[in-house]
């Protein structure tokens, strides 16, 4: 696995007005959005593109555009969805699935409750978009589903991580082409599951309590 957190003075100033607890939905909403535009920037780099000649007004030249079969960007359900707008704005031509993953209460372990996906993800570079990874348990789901069902390649987005979260991706094996895309990495989780000194329950922050 391939790891990146973001070190910019702006990701920083814009997580930070993220973790204060005064900042009212609209903004967090606003914010998340931002950030995610800034760390698709860093997890785009090894985006697939290929060669195109085009036409300036002066002369003809060699450029790139993104390759088929176009990116995957696929937002765990509730609180990915929140970052969605900001990787879509800059990676128009992408495709868009959705995941929903809860733990069950029974066994623990992360289940799929809702999936809207291409059939095939056969050649398919993938973007999963969630803002904390925080025990892991349901990314690393995410993106082992993913692998099952053909993607060549997924980069994990998430505003914070914890170094339990990173492990729990690492696990995944080095087989799997992984990278993991982080704004901040925190210091970890209090006994409640959340992650220290993060930013509350992203869902709740982004929509309110439901
Ligand atoms: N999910 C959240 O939304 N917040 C945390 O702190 C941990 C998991």
């Amino acid at each position: 696995m391939r790891l990146h957190v973001a070190d910019h003075p702006l990701i920083t100033h814009k997580l930070t007005v993220l973790r204060d607890k005064a900042t009212p939905s609209p903004v967090f909403r606003q914010l998340t959005e931002e950030l995610m535009t800034l760390l698709a920037y860093e997890a785009t780099r090894d985006v697939r593109v290929e060669p195109v000649t085009i036409d300036t007004p002066v002369v003809q030249t060699q450029g790139v555009r993104i390759a088929d079969p176009k990116p995957l960007v696929v937002p765990i359900l509730r609180a990915g969805l929140g970052m969605l707008e900001g990787m879509t704005k800059l990676v128009p031509t992408a495709e868009v699935g959705f995941l929903g993953i809860v733990r069950n209460e029974e066994t623990l372990l992360p289940a799929t409750y809702a999936e809207r996906l291409p059939d095939d993800l056969s050649g398919r570079q993938c973007f999963v978009l969630d803002p904390m990874l925080a025990t892991g348990g349901s990314l690393a789901a995410a993106i082992e589903y993913l692998f099952e069902r053909g993607a060549t390649d997924v980069t994990a987005v998430c505003l914070l991580g914890t170094p339990e979260g990173i492990k729990a991706i690492e696990a995944l094996g080095d087989d799997r082409d992984v990278t993991l895309v982080l704004g901040a990495l925190d210091e970890g989780l209090n006994e409640n599951g959340y992650i220290i000194p993060g930013l509350g329950d992203a869902g709740d922050r982004l929509y309110g309590t439901v």
